[in-house]
């Protein structure tokens, strides 16, 4: 058979992810595989119609289409992206229909959950019978089980491929409504928000008055009663995107530092502010690949939170409530950085009322939280995808992300070890052994037990 594996890897042949497809190759040899390194061409596969209908070709001659990718920035590198929209862009979608295939990714498994849904959906929108999808650690072909388990998945998936198994369509079509937004004025009643001391800032991809999400931001900042700024990514100099070099492990530096303005961007204007909003339309099934850019270019910051404290909010044109997978990662993002998320405002409601009245409340409520300091506790997306971080940089990826780890250990992250909580360690030595002990394990009421710390909070006037 022939398969065609697309490398969303921006490092092209030096993708780790590739070597999963070369140890196939070596061990099921009777394959013909094709690497196409569409991520590191993907500007040339723009500019260039010729290349482009090179790489669609094999596809269209290949009997099964595997997706190779690194995780960026909980999803596809911005490069991999940029592809995708190309090919719904240029409606080459009829090259993909049909084709058997699957997802191989390589990741430190912090939210590989999202880039595979975004995977699999997207296969799902161009028609493709999607087998199933394998998410390896970057390390994993080291070991000797690992790699027979990625042997082992690879031959049932060309065996699926052979003949001809069933698949089910996973994430129903994306549907959207015509809908203009009308920005109503501010009613004479309605009072503007103060911003105060407050820096809000709002960074877009389109700024376009003639778009629903130009009218949003121009509503939102018709909310305050001073002029806020509002930023678009394209009149920021970005040279490029994130070449995955991880030359920032070490310092935090950038190898665009100095050499672009996207640094100064995220410390001057984003780290500087209090309340930051994100606005952007969505495309496919996330954003636009510029966004993603600035994602994945923000990594030059690697596992260290930049944004601490900060009120964040999201203003979105699109149907986000179809697409779960993105709210999650926006959620993530704002968590991890250990910010708070104010809230989303979308147009997919079709009601302009309703979108004004959401979007003033969602500056009252960006300044309000910000003048109170208020940070939720982070759910399940923070407290794991942080665990996953600090684990990392403590243990094998230290040597990489030194910068990481130095934060880390100057901001107390490592004494969130368990091993590191005395007062468990304390309550573990005095109650193991009287747990152990039938008659008393027997007689303890847990229900109770449990509530006795809390009842002296609720009894005691003080607290
Ligand atoms: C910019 C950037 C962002 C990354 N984001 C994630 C992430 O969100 N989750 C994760 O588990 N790993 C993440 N990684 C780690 C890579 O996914 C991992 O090292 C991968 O194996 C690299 O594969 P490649 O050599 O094929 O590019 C990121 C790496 C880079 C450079």
């Amino acid at each position: 058979m022939k398969i065609v594996i697309l490398n969303g890897s921006p490092k092209g042949d030096l993708s780790v992810t590739m070597q999963y497809i070369l140890y196939a190759k070596k061990k099921i040899p009777e394959h013909d595989y094709k690497i196409l390194n569409v991520a590191q061409q993907v500007n040339n596969l723009v500019k260039n119609d010729e290349k482009l209908k090179e790489f669609l070709e094999e596809i269209e001659g290949a009997d099964a289409v595997i997706w190779g990718f690194p995780l960026y920035a909980m999803l596809i590198s911005s490069q991999f992206k940029r592809f995708i929209e190309l090919i719904f862009e240029k409606n080459l979608t009829d090259a993909f229909r049909d084709k058997y295939t699957m997802s191989l990714m390589t990741s430190i498994h912090f939210f590989d959950n999202t880039a595979e849904h975004y995977m699999h959906g997207i296969c799902d929108d161009l028609e493709m019978r999607f087998v199933d999808f394998f998410s390896a650690d970057s390390w994993d072909l080291l070991y000797p089980k690992e790699r027979a388990l990625w042997i082992q998945f690879i031959r049932i998936f060309f065996e699926a491929v052979e003949t001809k198994v069933p698949t089910l369509r996973q994430y129903p079509q994306i549907t959207t409504k015509e809908f203009d937004y009308l920005p109503g004025e501010i009613q004479n009643g309605e009072k503007k928000v103060d911003p105060g001391n407050k820096k809000i800032i709002v960074v877009s991809d389109s700024t376009d008055e003639n778009t629903n999400l130009g009218k949003m931001i121009m509503r939102f900042q018709k909310s305050f009663s001073k002029n806020i700024e509002v930023i678009n990514l394209h009149d920021i100099d970005i040279k490029g995107p994130c070449l995955g070099c991880v030359k920032c492990g070490y310092n935090h530096e950038c190898v665009y530092s100095g050499k672009d303005g996207f640094q100064e961007f995220w410390e001057d204007k984003l780290m500087k502010s209090d309340v930051i909003i994100f606005a952007g339309a969505i495309k496919d099934r996330f954003l636009s690949s510029t966004w993603k850019m600035v994602y994945d270019r923000a990594f030059y910051n690697t596992h260290t939170p930049t944004l601490i404290g900060k009120q964040m909010g999201y203003i979105i044109s699109g149907p986000l409530s179809q697409i779960p997978n993105l709210k999650e990662m926006m959620q993530a993002y704002v968590e991890i950085q250990m910010a708070n998320l104010v809230g989303f405002v979308t147009d997919e409601y079709g009601d302009s009322s309703e979108i004004d009245a959401l979007l003033h409340h969602l500056a009252h409520k960006s300044v309000k939280y910000a003048e109170l300091n208020l940070i939720k506790p982070q759910t399940f997306l923070g407290v794991g995808g942080t665990k996953i971080f600090r684990d990392d940089v403590y243990g094998r990826n230290r040597f990489v992300f030194l910068a990481d780890h130095e934060w880390y250990e100057e901001h107390g992250i490592y004494d969130t070890f368990p091993q590191n909580d005395k007062r468990a360690a304390e309550m573990n030595k005095k109650l193991i052994p009287l747990i152990k002990i039938d008659k008393v394990r027997n007689k303890m009421d847990f229900k109770q037990e449990f509530l006795k710390p809390f009842k002296r909070v609720i009894e005691d006037p003080r607290k």
